[in-house]
């Protein structure tokens, strides 16, 4: 196992690009919450920089909280929502609206007819209760109904089988195929598959991520 990781940390990594269409998911339980949970779209103009961050602290570890900070300038293209059990935040995911074709974020290069979901993250002891499949619902049917013409994608590592798992029981597929071979760690080549034939690569250093 850790050897495993050790060849996907430093070589190479699989991942999985999901989407879902609309008639395959069931939203009825979004209409129908737990007593004590509350998924919500978080205003994050109407915020300060210092309330954003201290709502994400209270989320995300550490490693994340810088990142996901600095979506605080760039607003415009970031929604997020959170999830509450009574008052406490228990969990986050965003949505990213892409500006521009041929536009590099997470080492996949996505064009505008791609409306990306991702960055899911729950707090561990309200792990396995489905809230992660309840925010990614309600994010999509948000896309759904604001961006018809998007298409939701989401992409998921192959060794996060949690995340795999939450995908699969919204309903969503695999549709493609992602590897990304490493050099020192940083990602050098991203290669995409689609129904198992070969579709586009990007030497990653060409493109500039400039949201995070
Ligand atoms: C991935 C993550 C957001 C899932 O949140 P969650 O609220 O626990 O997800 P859900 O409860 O909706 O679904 C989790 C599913 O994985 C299953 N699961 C959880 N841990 C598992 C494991 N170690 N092995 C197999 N299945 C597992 C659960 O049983 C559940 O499946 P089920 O609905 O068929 O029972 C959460 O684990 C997390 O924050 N992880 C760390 C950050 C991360 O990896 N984010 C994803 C980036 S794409």
């Amino acid at each position: 196992m850790k050897l495993k990781r050790f060849f996907e940390e430093y070589f190479l990594k699989k991942r999985y690009i999901f989407s879902v269409a609309e008639r395959d998911v069931d939203f009825s339980d979004i209409n129908h919450l737990p007593d004590n949970l509350k998924i919500s779209f978080y205003n994050i103009p109407s915020a300060s920089k210092e309330n954003f961050k201290d709502l994400l602290k209270q989320i995300v570890p550490d490693v994340l909280l810088e990142r996901y900070t600095s979506r605080y300038e760039q607003n415009k293209n970031w929604k997020l929502l959170i999830a509450y059990s009574g008052e406490k935040p228990v969990g986050c995911n965003w949505i990213l609206e892409i500006p521009d074709n041929s536009f590099l974020f997470d080492s996949f290069v996505h064009n505008t007819d791609h409306i990306l979901l991702g960055n899911f993250f729950v707090i561990q002891d309200f792990r396995g209760k489905g809230i992660n499949k309840l925010m990614v619902k309600k994010a999509l049917k948000y896309i759904y109904e604001n961006h018809k013409d998007k298409i939701p994608v989401f992409i998921v590592e192959k060794s996060n089988t949690s995340s795999i798992k939450s995908s699969e029981g919204i309903g969503a597929r695999i549709y493609g195929v992602n590897y990304l071979v490493k050099f020192l760690k940083r990602n050098i080549i991203s290669i995409y598959f689609q129904n198992e034939k070969f579709e586009k690569a990007w030497v990653l250093h060409r493109y500039k991520q400039t949201i995070f």
